[in-house]
């Protein structure tokens, strides 16, 4: 697949636009999706200039544009990952087999694992270390057909650790194919230091925290861990409410373990999603649905700790909130980098069809990082973030759950994984 500025991707058998008033298919189960069959893109400048069926399109201003032949394939828009911890240092698979044998996640957080466990690694590490790893796994998402990834600190837990894992978020911004959205999650635990002064990290957090993240422009939303035994509802409304003072937009982590009022939360400060909400109350989703908070549901974790509860996804999707999915790629409780083998917990759990799980994964993730005006669908001047898999129905890729089936990455109009190529060198 050659490198040219300009390019025009033919010979798509389903293109999924995720954009429903494309829709222009003989399978009507696509058509939240955007399903246009026998389709062809064109891109200029890395931007979709052109979208629609190939009998359709006027090639003249494409005649030396580089060609990319689907070989009668599926193309989707990138994959967004709206909700991961990918950068961080050391690993927890010890916690993991405890978990095996019994323990459970918040208990072996108390014995002193958990997310402190990690917190005492990124201190150790420096900014290098954490560009090094972070590049290496965003390198393995981008070949899973990730383009974008929201990624949170919240392993420093202090001015100084978590200015440098956002820093560290900085560099893998220029550095990494994958587009890196940070988010400052200082308040995603108590460090051991503050362990019996609680309100006073909360302090550190708003008065000191925030206003260095901003000035220094490092992050773009706010993000908080509101959960029983972790922020309270009232610290976490206060967190968030200073993040919007400084210009942060708020998420949250909420009721993932136990119902702490997380989701009243989100939607009373105007929460740009929130994540988990596997014990929201029906009052708290009606809340989000009102307040356009998109629900972000992470499967990824039901896997790593070991338990077959999920959220519910047809409540809320039944409900009519907007439903990203997620993997929460993070070295504890979700140790998972890809989008694809989410979907397929996210269909056989979650009981989502593969077009709402495709969907979730693309506009709705978009949304869940504010960025629905540029990526997750395929439409004329979008961002041209394309992924081509070698499958014969979009349904494909839930159904062969871990398979390898991305042929090629496309981010901002250039291909940056390209299968072929690495199987002939
Ligand atoms: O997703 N939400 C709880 N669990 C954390 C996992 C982080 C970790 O264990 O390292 C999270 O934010
Ligand atoms: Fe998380």
């Amino acid at each position: 697949l050659p490198p040219h500025d300009d390019l025009v991707i033919h010979n798509i058998r389903q293109l999924i636009t995720s954009e429903p008033d494309l829709f222009n298919a003989s399978d009507d189960a696509g058509r939240p999706l955007g399903i246009i069959e026998d389709a062809c893109v064109a891109v200029s400048d890395g931007i979709i200039k052109w979208a629609g069926r190939q009998s359709d399109f006027d090639d003249s201003a494409f005649r030396d544009a580089g060609r990319i032949d689907a070989a009668g394939h599926v193309v989707l828009p990138g994959l967004v990952d709206a909700h991961t911890h990918a950068v961080f240092a050391g690993t927890r698979e010890r916690e993991y087999e405890m978990r095996v044998l019994g323990t459970a996640y918040m208990d072996i957080a108390r014995q002193g694992g958990g997310i402190n466990a990690t917190v005492s690694a990124v201190r150790q590490a420096s900014v290098d270390d954490l560009v090094s790893t972070g590049l290496k796994r965003l390198d393995a998402m981008v070949r899973k057909g990730t383009t974008t990834a929201e990624i949170k600190s919240g392993y420093g837990l202090s001015v100084e650790h978590e200015i440098k894992m956002l820093e560290a978020m900085r560099r893998l911004k220029e550095e990494a194919e994958v587009e890196v959205i940070p988010t400052f999650l200082g308040a995603h635990e108590f460090p051991p230091e503050y362990k019996d002064r609680r309100d006073r990290y909360v302090d550190i957090v708003c008065d000191e925290m925030i206003p260095a993240v901003a000035e220094r422009r490092l992050a773009e939303f706010c993000d908080v861990f509101c959960e029983k035994g972790v922020f309270t509802a009232s610290q976490s409304r206060r967190i968030l409410s200073k993040g919007k003072d400084y210009g942060l937009k708020p998420k949250i982590h909420a009721d993932e373990f136990a119902e702490s009022g997380a989701a009243l939360v989100a939607a009373e400060v105007g929460a740009v999603s929130a994540g988990h909400l596997g014990f929201a109350s029906r009052v708290g989703l009606e809340a989000m649905r009102e307040a356009g908070t998109v629900a972000v549901l992470l499967p990824g974790v039901s896997v790593g700790l070991g338990k077959l509860e999920f959220a519910d996804a047809r409540l809320m999707l039944d409900m009519g909130l907007d439903v990203a999915v997620a993997t929460d790629f993070n070295p504890g409780s979700s140790m998972v980098d890809s989008l694809l083998v989410i979907s397929s917990l996210a269909c056989s759990f979650m009981k989502m069809t593969p077009a709402e799980v495709l969907l979730a994964m693309t506009k709705k993730a978009a949304r869940a990082v504010s960025r629905e005006a540029a990526i997750g669908s395929i439409t004329a001047g979008k961002q041209a973030d394309l992924v081509l898999f070698s499958i014969p129905d979009f349904r494909y890729i839930p159904y062969h759950f871990g398979g390898d089936m991305v042929r090629a990455v496309i981010k901002k109009g250039r291909v940056v994984f390209n299968r072929d190529a690495q199987e002939a060198s």
